[in-house]
């Protein structure tokens, strides 16, 4: 359950096969994709052309995040090219219910994200619908930010209202993760831990992958 996710964003894109067998070698499941479109987001990123390259040389649980202003077109071409799990934000989803559903239909995990701006209450209503809930601990759009505190409120928040419910959907954090931070994150009560910067911009990816996963499994077994 307790995961720690590398984002190909700080990877080397022209080295990306070799950059992702190095977190496979640290014990990674599960890569983190960003999909920006310049709108949402002031940056572009890949699309589905890159995501089936991807696909070809790995079987780490692809884990898409969308920054685009219009996901439901995207969402069959990017599950068609390999992606596990797609989150799209709840800014830009007036019909939230139905592209999750969408997602769903298309085979693979559906995720809704918040910006640090977005309250939690927001989720209230998909709470029991969406597959897992992503927090930004940034604002979206660059790697290698620093956490925003606050947004750790709003992940034990999400942790108490899941408990409360008696449900068991995985909380993802996003943006700014270090070694320095990870067990405050973890503690809070993420299961799921994007770190982009942190990973691939460090001598040895794998070599990082190992020790976060040790500081967040110890970090687990403490927290309420
Ligand atoms: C930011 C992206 C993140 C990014 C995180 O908009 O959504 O996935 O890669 O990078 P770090 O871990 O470097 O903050
Ligand atoms: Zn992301």
């Amino acid at each position: 359950m307790l995961e720690i996710i590398p984002s190909i964003l700080s990877a080397d894109f022209s080295r990306l096969g070799e950059e992702i067998a190095k977190v496979e070698r640290g014990g990674a499941t599960m890569l983190h994709v960003d999909v920006m479109d310049g709108h949402f987001v002031p940056n572009l990123t890949v699309g589905p052309p890159v995501l089936r390259s991807i696909r070809k040389v790995t079987k780490l649980t692809l884990d898409v995040h969308f920054m685009i202003t219009n996901p439901d077109p995207y969402v069959p071409l990017f599950v068609e090219a390999g992606a596990d799990q797609i989150s799209v934000h709840q800014e830009v989803c007036p019909h939230l219910d139905r592209t999750l559903r969408l997602i769903q239909s298309e085979g693979a995990l559906a995720g809704v994200v918040l910006n640090p701006s977005t309250p939690a209450t927001m989720l209230e209503e998909v709470f029991g619908l969406a597959d897992f809930v992503l927090i930004m601990s940034v604002n979206p759009g660059f790697g290698g930010q620093q956490l925003i505190p606050r947004t750790l409120e709003k992940v034990r928040w999400v942790a108490t209202r899941r408990r409360e419910m008696g449900l068991k959907f995985p909380i993802e954090i996003d943006g700014g993760v270090t070694l320095d931070n990870l067990s405050e994150v973890v503690r809070a009560g993420v299961d799921w831990v994007v770190a982009g910067a942190t990973v691939f911009l460090s001598p040895d990816p794998a070599a990082t992958v190992v020790e976060m996963r040790r500081i967040a499994q110890e970090s687990n077994a403490v927290r309420a």
